[in-house]
């Protein structure tokens, strides 16, 4: 599997041979570190390294040096990104937004599925990553079952709405969420309102259309901000009332990674006293658990405080553009077309 030069091992990840000889130091691996490793190969006589010293070396060094992959419907998944590159800056990311098929949230779970497969097939194959994130509350909901049924090995993080956390912290036990209507139709949804939040009286709202116009907000010269703000106001009206008084909503639950570029027009609609949700952080905690668990986290790049960061689009590029400058500030030749993707 390691195929990167003729002289490592054919059977193991392990250099043995040249790392003998001292004369070569193999690259990062072509396959994906968490594919099932082989049995180590026995030693080589005068090996430089025992098997097991080996075998990790080459494990560690092989794994930091994968990237993460993340996806989303569109641009919504860079709000986890960012928790993502605050978290872990020294690992490299590989960003898909699938803008040409969004939105997610309003088409059925097959195409939902078929999407998020086709991605992570692409992450795996063009990219090699080491771990997949799904950015995207709606891609969670359809489709984590069937991928992880799809590719087993691979470590996976999901995105939820913060339910749990919304009920651990609300004081008038009033809480709203907005999210995308296959979000809150699914079963996944609903299981975690019943594992979580039987004392809590909860206000759900989807939102169709909010995450298209959040997405066209980014590369529009005002900013799409009229529709967004429109669209806002009605669904935090249908929700009901919102504050620190008995009987009204203390926390907003923002159950799709589009609508953190909406808070400040959420905070003001709901005002100063109601707390708003969303799970970047525990995201990027997630992940660094798992790296951590399975030794993949990438060692610190010498000189350099952030690791590179590349992405993707199936839609229109300078969109992306705009998004990944003004969300991330990161230059514009960081983003390309999936043309295996369109
Ligand atoms: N960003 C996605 C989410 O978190 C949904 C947006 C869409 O409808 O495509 O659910």
């Amino acid at each position: 599997p390691y195929n990167c030069c003729k002289n490592c091992c054919k059977n193991c990840f392990t250099p043995c041979a040249p790392r003998r000889a001292g004369s070569h130091h193999c690259p990062a691996p072509r396959h994906p570190p968490h594919f099932p490793i082989p049995p180590i190969c026995q030693p080589r006589q005068g090996a430089y390294f025992t098997p097991s010293q080996l075998d990790v070396l080459s494990m560690q060094t092989a794994s930091g040096m994968a990237p993460i992959g993340i996806f989303d419907s569109g641009i919504g998944g860079l709000s986890v990104l960012q928790a993502l590159r605050e978290a872990l800056p020294h690992e490299p990311c590989i960003y898909v937004a699938d803008s040409g098929h969004a939105p997610y949230g309003e088409r059925d779970d097959a195409f939902v599925q078929q999407r998020c497969a086709a991605i992570t097939d692409y992450l795996l194959k063009h990219h090699a990553i080491k771990l997949l994130v799904v950015a995207c509350n709606t891609a969670t909901a359809a489709a984590i079952g069937h991928l992880r049924a799809l590719w087993p090995q691979l470590p996976l993080v999901g995105v939820e709405p913060a339910i749990k956390p919304a009920a651990l912290q609300t004081r008038t036990g009033h809480v709203g969420v907005i999210a995308t209507r296959g979000t809150v139709g699914s079963s996944r949804f609903q299981n975690l309102l019943h594992t979580h939040g039987q004392q809590v009286h909860w206000h759900v709202q989807a939102c169709d259309g909010l995450a298209q116009a959040i997405e066209a907000s980014t590369w529009q010269a005002d900013g799409n901000l009229s529709e967004i703000e429109a669209l806002c106001a009605r669904y935090i009206s249908v929700l009901g009332p919102f504050g620190p008084n008995p009987g009204h909503m203390d926390t907003l639950v923002l159950g799709c990674t589009h609508y953190v570029f909406a808070r400040p027009v959420l905070q003001r609609l709901v005002g100063p006293h109601v707390h708003l949700l969303d799970t970047g952080k525990a995201v990027a905690q997630q992940t660094q658990r798992l790296l951590q668990q399975g030794q993949l986290l990438a060692p610190p790049p010498p000189g350099t405080t952030t690791a590179a960061m590349q992405l993707f689009t199936t839609g229109q590029l300078p969109a992306l553009q705009a998004a990944a400058q003004r969300w991330l500030g990161l230059p514009a030749n960081c983003c390309s077309v999936a043309q295996a993707l369109v």
